[in-house]
Formats: C-alpha cells, sequence, structure tokens
C-alpha cells in the first residue's frame, strides 16, 4: 500500500527531533511501504534541497541509528517540502495541486495522512482550510489525521475541537497522540501486570500502601517558552501523560487486548477519580514554579504559568478503596525520570523488628526502561539484620537493545491503522474532566510564584501533602 505523508509544520522542533529521524529509523528497519512520499508544509520559503539540508543534520543528531548515507541519498528522494500558510485559503488550491501530482507518482490512490505538528491554534483552521478545499475526503478509511497533544485547553475548547476534527475526518481516522503510549515500557506495564501470576493478586488497597507516578526533568523550558505559557506543567504532562500511566496501573483486567476493550477499561479509571472539592482541593494540590523561569525567553516576567504540579487523587472503587495515588511532574528538578512506585503494605505480625522499608516495585518508563523490586533479606553472617536488596531489570541496558523510540510505533500503527496506541475521545474528555477542576484552581489561587530553586524537588507544598498521611516521596537512585 502507497501513501503521502503530509507533515504541517513540517520545520518544526517536533518534526526534526522526533517525526523524521523515527521515519529513518523505520526505512532502516525496512518497516513501511514500498512507496511513500513525505511532504513537510511550513511557512519558510524553502527548496526541497534547502529541506533535505536540515533534516540531514537533524538526523545526525536524533536518529536511533548512526546514519547511512546511501540509504538516506534514497529516502531523501521521497521528501518534499511545501510552502504554505496554514491560514491561506488560497494556498490550499496549490497545496491540493501539489499532492494531486504526488499521489499519482507514487500510485497512492490519494491515501495520504495529514500530520499536525503544529500549535494547537492551528488545528481548527487547518481542519477548515482542508475541508474547504474538498481535500478531507478520499473513502471511509482515508484520509487519516493526526492530532499532537495537547488535545484543547480545556474541556470546552477540547469537545469543540473534537467536533470539527470527527465531523471532517471520522473517529476512526483520526489520531490523537499521546507518544507516551508508544513507549516500550508503558506497553510492558500491561504484560507486567496480566502476564504473571506474581503481582495481579496484590494488585489493591489489601496490600497495597501507596503509589506514587513521577515525572521529572533536569532542564527548563528552553526554547519553548511561547508554548509553555500557553500550557504550563498541568496541561503539558498531566493532562495526558500521568493519567494514561495512572489508567495503566489502576485499571482493571481488560476483556481483550482488542483497542476498544483495554481503553473501556481506561475510561472506567478516570470517571472514578475522586473529584476535587472546596473542602480537600487546597490539601490535594501543589503548584510550583522554578526560580529563573519569568527570565526565560518568550516568557512574561510577571508570569503564573507553573512548571511543577503534584496532586493527590483516589480511584474509588472497591479494588482501591483508601489507596492514595500521587502524581507530580516538574521542570528544573534534582533528576530526570519517569516513573511508577508502587508501595506495598509493611507485613503485619512480623517476626522481625528490624524491617525498615516496605517492598516497592518501580517500573521506569523513561530514560530507563525497566523494572525494579524491592524486597528484604538477612544480611550475610549475621543473626537476623535485615536489610532491603533489589533485583534490577533494566530494559535498555542490554548491549544490543536498542529500543525503537515511541514515534516509531505510532507512525508505524499510523499507516497501518490500528488505533490502539492512541487515546479515543471519551478518555480525553474524561481526562479533561478531572484536570478542569486543578485549572480552575490554578486560576483562582494566587501562588506565591517563584517558589522552588533549580535543582530542588519542587515546592514545599508537595511533601505536606503526603506528609499528612505519613507518606513521603520516595526516590530511588537512577
Ligand atoms: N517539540 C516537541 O518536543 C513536542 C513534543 C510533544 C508534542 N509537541 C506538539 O507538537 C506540535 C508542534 O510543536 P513544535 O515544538 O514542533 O512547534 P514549532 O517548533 O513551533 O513548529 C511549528 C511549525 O509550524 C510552522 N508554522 C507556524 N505557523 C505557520 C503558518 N501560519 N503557516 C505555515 N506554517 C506555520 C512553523 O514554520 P516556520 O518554522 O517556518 O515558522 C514550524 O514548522 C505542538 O502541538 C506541540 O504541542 C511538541
Amino acid at each position: 500500500m502507497n501513501y503521502t505523508i503530509v507533515i504541517f509544520g513540517g520545520n518544526g522542533d517536533l518534526t526534526y527531533r522526533k517525526l523524521l529521524p523515527a521515519l529513518y529509523n523505520l526505512t532502516h528497519d525496512n518497516i513501511l511501504a514500498n512507496r511513500f512520499a513525505v511532504v513537510g508544509v511550513g511557512r519558510r520559503d524553502y527548496t526541497n534541497e534547502r529541506y533535505h539540508e536540515d533534516i540531514y543534520s537533524a538526523l545526525k543528531k536524533f536518529s536511533r541509528f548512526n546514519i547511512d548515507d546511501a540509504l538516506w541519498n534514497q529516502l531523501k528522494q521521497n521528501i518534499y517540502y511545501k510552502q504554505v500558510d496554514f491560514k491561506d485559503k488560497d494556498s490550499y488550491i496549490d497545496l491540493d495541486l501539489y499532492l494531486k501530482e504526488i499521489d499519482e507518482r507514487y500510485q497512492t490512490d490519494s491515501k495520504r495522512i495529514y500530520y499536525y505538528a503544529v500549535a494547537p491554534e492551528y488545528f481548527e483552521i487547518i481542519t477548515d482550510n482542508l475541508a474547504h478545499q474538498n481535500m478531507h475526503h478520499i473513502n471511509d478509511n482515508w484520509p487519516k489525521v493526526v492530532i499532537e497533544k495537547p488535545f484543547g485547553r480545556d474541556l470546552k475548547s477540547a469537545q469543540y475541537l473534537n467536533k470539527k476534527i470527527v465531523s471532517t475526518f471520522t473517529e476512526k481516522n483520526t489520531y490523537r497522540i499521546d507518544h507516551y503510549l508508544g513507549k516500550e515500557m508503558l506497553q510492558n506495564i500491561m504484560v507486567i501486570r496480566f502476564a504473571n501470576s506474581l503481582f495481579e493478586p496484590l494488585w489493591s488497597s489489601k496490600y497495597i500502601e501507596q503509589v506514587q507516578i513521577t515525572s521529572s526533568e533536569t532542564i527548563g523550558i528552553g526554547t519553548r517558552g511561547e508554548y509553555f505559557e500557553k500550557s504550563g506543567a498541568i496541561r503539558d504532562m498531566a493532562q495526558s501523560h500521568l493519567l494514561q500511566l495512572l489508567c495503566l496501573i489502576a485499571m482493571e483486567k481488560p476483556k481483550s487486548l482488542n483497542s476498544d476493550d483495554i481503553k473501556d477499561e481506561k475510561v472506567k479509571v478516570l470517571n472514578s477519580l475522586t473529584k476535587f472539592t472546596i473542602d480537600n482541593i487546597d490539601s490535594s494540590i501543589a503548584l510550583g514554579q522554578y526560580e529563573g523561569y519569568r527570565n526565560e525567553d518568550k516568557v512574561r516576567p510577571t508570569s503564573n504559568i507553573e512548571t511543577y504540579v503534584a496532586f493527590k487523587t483516589f480511584v474509588n472503587n472497591e479494588r482501591w478503596n483508601g489507596v492514595p495515588f500521587y502524581i507530580r511532574t516538574g521542570k528544573k528538578l534534582p533528576v530526570k525520570t519517569t516513573e511508577i512506585i508502587i508501595e506495598f503494605k509493611k507485613p503485619i505480625n512480623n517476626l522481625y523488628e528490624d524491617i525498615k522499608t516496605p517492598n516497592y516495585l518501580v517500573i521506569r518508563v523513561q530514560p530507563k526502561e525497566g523494572v525494579f523490586f524491592q524486597f528484604n533479606a538477612k544480611v550475610p553472617g549475621t543473626i537476623q539484620k535485615i536489610v532491603p536488596v533489589q533485583m534490577d531489570f533494566c530494559q535498555n541496558c542490554q548491549v544490543g537493545l536498542n529500543s525503537p523510540e515511541a514515534y516509531e510505533r505510532l507512525i508505524y500503527d499510523i499507516t497501518r491503522g490500528d488505533l490502539t496506541l492512541f487515546a479515543r475521545w471519551d478518555e480525553v474528555e474524561a481526562s479533561w474532566v478531572f484536570i478542569d477542576d486543578i485549572i480552575k484552581y490554578r486560576r483562582e489561587s494566587k501562588p506565591n510564584f517563584p517558589n522552588y530553586k533549580p535543582g530542588e524537588w519542587g515546592p514545599e507544598k508537595a511533601d505536606e501533602i503526603l506528609k499528612k498521611d505519613n507518606h513521603k516521596w520516595i526516590t530511588f537512585e537512577n
């Protein structure tokens, strides 16, 4: 099957850093169709040759495989650049003609993938202009449209956007990217839970004390000030990636591995999250901004955007009754990691007084991928001195294992029409219902920003949330 991938935002950061390296790596592994064309669409006045130069340097920096010049020379013959102003209706007449020519040359039968690698404010206008030019419907399965997160700014805007996209392209041809879902370890969470008899019997409030999900960055917002000023940590991380991790940990076993069965279970989790109330919201959420954020490029000097958010929630069902889920994410924190820590209850009626630490299962998503389990054992040579020991399985530490990037998996799935690793609308909607309360809280509270120093683990208030429950944030050496 031949097709054309049209990347709106063809010379944007995401395209150079992730999408084109993913396409190169998929080509390297010989995974895609024999004949496909890529058309990068952007504002700059570039020739194909100039575009290739930029891509080549990006591939050298960001590709997982070293660049084989012979392979690149082959691939680049199928990569084109087309200058279009997204806002200008008339330039879509030209774009359509250009794509028709490519369709013809590649015998694609007009099968196109429109990838919106653009700022969210352009999602609607591009959709409208494609529809106006009648480029939105080929047949029941084509074209496909791929939308980067964040999908909307809040519940209302997400509902509006969804209506527009789905009425133009249909739900089954809409691929809402949450690239975390393409990560190896996320796919592995279900395997760990449901392909082992070891964990599932313990997976409930009877044995689990608390769950912590951390996604931390050591860097600041870098060159993404303009984007971050509109998004903040809540929209950038919590609404999509972190709630997806929570769902995979908390969901019931799906009826099957069918995409809809899995999503049905995830939606149930999202709908079971404790609603914030006037009484609990202030003691459940901590917001932070690192010192120096307001001096970053394209950031307002009085900005009240959060670069850190932590919150506590519960999953209100029989399995998770009373187990707190603590979630945190932030920039300029001490380590770069995304991990889930499951703390098991300490054994009761124990024979040993020396047990200082409970058992932990840690699922590491990035940069290390793997699992480790901490349990207690006797120090050899002592009578009964007990210490915690760790069984550590690091998936990407093994020589020769070079895990595919999330975008490789996702692009491959789009080309073959598999929606499993993409968010369904009701998942997105349920997550906004929950996150809207946090956004409202942020709007109404007047946090005293900045409130943490680069290199610290966020504001003090984040520790206080856990202290009240006799818990504290857990960190393991990475
Ligand atoms: N960057 C990441 O790591 C990342 C990660 C996850 C999700 N995302 C999401 O991906 C999307 C793109 O982000 P990004 O960081 O790649 O943005 P970006 O670097 O600002 O790129 C935006 C692209 O859109 C083009 N563009 C902007 N206005 C245009 C117009 N009026 N007409 C034609 N082209 C126009 C730009 O062209 P010019 O350069 O020629 O102006 C550029 O190619 C966003 O939704 C973001 O939230 C990004």
